[in-house]
């Protein structure tokens, strides 16, 4: 038999195909100046330890100009970087030392609304009704209170904002009058882009290519399935709750038939439909296709190693799916594995669907368990309910049991760090951190608590400061900076100071030393790039997750009693407290545990 000429282990597809991407959210990983706030120098510095850590690349939240009104999601400057966090030297600076460490670097891109302090809001603020400049965004007269009185007191149509509270904010024109409306899915500062405007499209476009030419590796494309709205933007009654959840509108599944590979117009049918109301008219609209169709040429332009990545909430997988078609984006996040919380069975099916809609279309998955909008996965874990998908928690909300969070939390990690495919990690979770559910109303800064008058507790909890440093002030937020730092932006919990880098740093057992034994493991077996085949042994009704990739059996117990681990296999990592040198003797898989087996 002739050997065949690529070995079965040697990556034959793109870095992102099976990289580890480590999210950070800049205003709370490392803050270089001081001040309080993190910053690209605080990334710079720490970017040995994430070399260290083994991931393939980061993906930095947004650090653009930016009046900060939802943390940085709200761009007045897509091409100035905040002075809270630098200047576009350090981002170079950043890049290149990125670039050398081998680290790819993937950027935000926010092309559904702007800050209303963009340069072309206030331009389409002091222009009349009608103009070029109000057509960049979505301004419509009211209706009238009473039906031909002319007042436009009401807003153009019944759409709410995803935060709280209406999507529609009237204007006051020049002359002092009540003036138009204009459209903001989210907060009133983050008014959207019209994308049937021409100039908008080629703005974007422009935008890509200066963060291209800067040497970026991709995008996270930011609300990807938002940008275009149904014509006429009817009225819809359903809920669209996005972050935190998915749409509420229950959808019937689409029809049957392989997701198609690439784009042809006869192909996008399955837009699913609600038996009780009609799929959003501002959400997954067919249309957005052809914006990613146009980016994706423009990505090729700087060679075939350029990414988008969607971030879209939208439901069936199937559907997700035609966002990575062959000639669109190369990855979406998958965020049903993420909602499917720790439950064997909702975990089973996230992965068979999300690995099955993927390769219809000849896209990789991507497997993610936390990010800057969702409650941390060793808090939700830790819940009486660990399936539940909290919108923040207060102190008088339900209080995880933070061990018991935290043991689910490391063995979901290996779960989703043994699929294939590639993983996004959210900064912090390597030191186990849970979510900080006691912050005081003050401190809060996410327009979501503010929008829902605190009906919604919001995303603070998760945006934490890291701890580097147990003994300094800030839990070494500032470590590198030569003088007496600002307090952190949010406060840190008490718990924080055990958890700080330097405490787990080489100590055998921690979340850490956890995260950078899994990373190698993955990375020497090739397992994102390897397959799945679920074991004889699997038994999601019964709580028991168990899987084959590669060479490596995957055990993961997230039932009542210990599993055994079957005959010829020993453990070569566990996500459990005991010492290495007692896997050996491990016959069984505890509760709330997960292991990698190797054939002995
Ligand atoms: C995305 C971001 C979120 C932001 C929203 C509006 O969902 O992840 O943080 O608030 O878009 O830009």
């Amino acid at each position: 038999m002739s050997k065949p000429s690529v070995p079965a282990s040697a990556p034959t597809r793109e870095w992102w195909a099976d990289a580890v991407v480590y999210q950070i959210y800049p205003r709370s990983f490392a803050d270089g100046n001081g001040d309080g706030m993190g910053d690209l120098r605080g990334v710079l510095d720490r970017l040995p330890y994430l070399e260290r850590l083994g991931v393939d690349a980061i993906w930095l939240s947004p650090f653009y100009k930016s009046p900060q009104a939802d943390g940085g999601y709200d761009v007045a400057d897509y091409r100035q970087v905040d002075p809270l966090f630098g200047a576009l030297e350090d981002f170079d600076a950043m890049l290149q030392e990125a670039h050398r460490r081998g680290l790819k670097v993937i950027v935000d891109l926010v092309p559904n609304h702007t800050s209303d302090e963009h340069d072309w809001f206030r331009a389409a603020l002091s222009a009349p009704p009608g103009s070029p400049e109000r057509d960049r965004y979505i301004f419509r007269p009211g209706q009238d209170e009473v039906p031909g009185s002319g007042d436009g007191n009401r807003a153009p149509n019944n759409w709410k904002s995803i935060f709280g509270g209406a999507a529609w904010t009237r204007v006051t024109e020049a002359d002092g009058s009540a003036g138009e409306w204009y459209l903001h899915l989210f907060d009133t500062k983050q008014p959207d882009l019209n994308w049937e405007n021409q100039e908008v499209r080629d703005e974007m476009r422009s935008v890509l290519r200066f963060w291209l030419d800067r040497g970026v590796d991709g995008f996270r494309v930011d609300v990807a399935h938002g940008m275009v709205k149904e014509q006429g933007l009817p009225d819809w009654d359903g809920v669209a709750a996005m972050v935190e959840g998915t749409s509420e509108v229950p959808r019937e599944p689409a029809p049957p038939g392989d997701a198609p590979g690439a784009h042809t117009d006869a192909e996008e049918p399955h837009r699913a439909v609600s038996p009780v109301y009609p799929p959003s008219p501002f959400f997954d609209q067919d249309g957005v296709h052809e914006i990613y169709r146009d980016w994706h040429r423009v990505l090729s332009e700087y060679g075939s190693d350029r990414m988008m990545v969607a971030e879209a909430w939208v439901e069936p997988a199937e559907r997700l799916a035609l966002y990575v078609r062959q000639d669109e984006m190369q990855q979406a996040f998958n965020f049903d594995f993420l909602m499917a919380g720790w439950d064997a069975e909702r975990m089973a099916e996230a992965v068979d669907a999300s690995l099955k809609a993927a390769e219809g279309v000849g896209a990789p998955c991507t497997w993610v368990l936390s990010n800057h909008d969702t409650v941390r996965h060793s808090t939700r874990f830790g819940l009486t309910d660990p399936t539940t998908f909290p919108k923040g928690i207060a102190g008088d909300d339900e209080q995880p049991d933070t061990a018991l969070g935290l043991a689910r939390a490391r063995a979901a990690t290996m779960v989703e760090l043994a699929l294939p495919g590639s993983a996004y990690l959210y900064q912090g979770e390597e030191l186990g951190l849970p979510e900080h559910t006691t912050l005081p109303a003050g401190a809060r800064q996410d327009p979501t608590f503010f929008r829902t008058q605190g009906a919604e507790t919001g995303r603070d909890g998760c945006r934490v400061p890291l701890p580097w440093a147990a003994d300094k002030p800030g839990y070494g937020f500032a470590d590198s900076f030569q003088g007496e730092p600002a307090a952190p932006w949010l406060p840190q919990p008490a718990e924080f100071g055990p958890l700080a880098a330097d405490q787990q740093d080489g100590e055998e057992g921690s979340t850490l030393e956890l995260y950078r034994a899994a990373l190698t493991f993955r990375s020497a077996r090739h397992l994102g790039t390897g397959s799945l085949a679920w074991a004889e042994v699997n038994a999601p009704d019964s709580g028991l997750l168990a899987f084959h990739n590669r060479d490596v059996l995957v055990l993961a117990n997230m039932g009542f009693a210990s599993a055994p681990i079957p005959e010829g296999y020993s453990v070569a990592l566990s996500s459990g407290p005991e010492p290495v040198a007692e896997w050996e003797l491990m016959h069984e898989v505890p509760v709330d545990c997960a292991v990698y087996l190797v054939r002995n």
